[in-house]
């Protein structure tokens, strides 16, 4: 008896199941009513006091070795899924992981990029965290402009001023800095402005910023390359006007307003009843800047622009509410195709 408890001891240590049906043999022939461990129980019955003593714990011993392993392989088995002969019904559509695509700001700015590195721009980073100079000073705003005002940007430490940076022109004053003219680039980025969240405005949004500097850049550079701009995003038939305005880092400047495509020009709520949407804002570089920059102004001249990629992109899928750009509703953001 006891050499017997040891082999089936042995044996079952031994097994190796993979499949459910293994497992249901290992049970079949040590744990079952009929297995091979209840034949030693009924063996046991028969069997004499003293005897009953040198094996009975040894008996139990295996009755619980058995149990335990069979539990082992069925976790096993369990945790590897299904095994090799469970039944699978191949007429079941299959399980697709979902495509997703891109966020439709992204789409945008990838359209926005191609259209100006057709004409010869290049693609330029920088700093989401910037200082006082970058942002503010060399670009010309003098010591008490409003947009330093806590209203209007996050600082992050005052003395010396660290804030979050109030539009992409940062990095034309690093690029200016660091590259002598001629000087060809586009600046997309996320940018950020202390101002409450609503349907029209938002805490933080994308721009493109677009810096050319080179001897006798003239204003019909810049009249001619965002009439190109318009019309490659938009279609030819967009009109396009300036307007007279101010930046401190450019002079002359104008804002730039494109006929409403969502009224076509008839007057909505979106132009506000004018039938013309900003786009952008642009301008000659103020030559304090590039004197800034270390760029002689008698010498080189240039244009910038910087433009809202959520604005685009709302004319460009009528999209009404600035909100749902962020808020990473799937209904929303399943709805925009790759046109690019
Ligand atoms: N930096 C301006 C803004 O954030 C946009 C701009 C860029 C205007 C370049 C003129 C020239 O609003």
């Amino acid at each position: 008896m006891e050499d017997r408890l040891k082999n089936i001891e042995v044996e079952l240590q031994n097994f190796v199941s993979d499949t459910k049906d293994s497992l249901e043999a290992f049970r079949l022939r040590f744990i079952s009513k009929k297995g091979q461990i209840a034949q030693l129980f009924e063996e046991f019955k028969q069997m004499s006091g003293e005897e009953k003593k040198k094996v009975g714990k040894a008996l139990n011993e295996l009755k619980r070795s058995a149990e335990s392993k069979f539990k082992e392989l069925q976790e096993q088995l369990d945790s590897q899924g299904y095994g090799s002969n469970v039944d699978i019904d191949l007429s079941l559509p299959p399980v697709t992981d979902a495509i997703g695509n891109l966020h439709p700001l992204n789409l945008t700015r990838y359209k926005i990029i191609q259209i100006f590195e057709r004409l010869g721009f290049n693609v330029s980073d920088g700093p989401e965290i910037e200082d006082d100079w970058h942002n503010f000073s060399a670009l010309n705003f003098p010591d008490n402009h409003p947009a330093r005002e806590m209203q209007d940007t996050f600082f992050i430490e005052k003395n010396p001023d660290m804030l979050l940076r109030t539009h992409t022109s940062n990095v034309q004053i690093r690029l200016m800095q660091k590259q002598k003219p001629p000087i060809r680039s586009i600046m997309p980025g996320r940018v950020y402005r202390n101002e409450a969240i609503s349907a029209r405005a938002h805490c933080f949004f994308h721009q493109v910023e677009g810096l050319y500097v080179d001897k006798n850049v003239s204003f019909a550079d810049l009249k001619q390359t965002l009439y190109h701009f318009a019309k490659e995003m938009y279609g030819k038939d967009i009109k396009i006007r300036f307007r007279p305005s101010f930046f401190p880092f450019t002079e002359p400047s104008a804002e730039i307003d494109i006929s409403c495509l969502i009224c076509q020009g008839d007057g909505c709520a979106v132009c506000k009843h004018s039938g013309w949407v900003e786009i952008a804002g642009s301008g000659m570089v103020h030559p304090n800047v590039l004197k800034n920059c270390g760029i002689d102004p008698e010498e080189y001249t240039g244009f910038a622009f910087g433009m809202g990629i959520e604005r685009v992109t709302q004319l460009r899928y009528r999209v009404n509410d600035l909100r749902l750009y962020s808020e990473n509703d799937i209904r929303f953001l399943k709805q925009f195709k790759p046109v690019i």
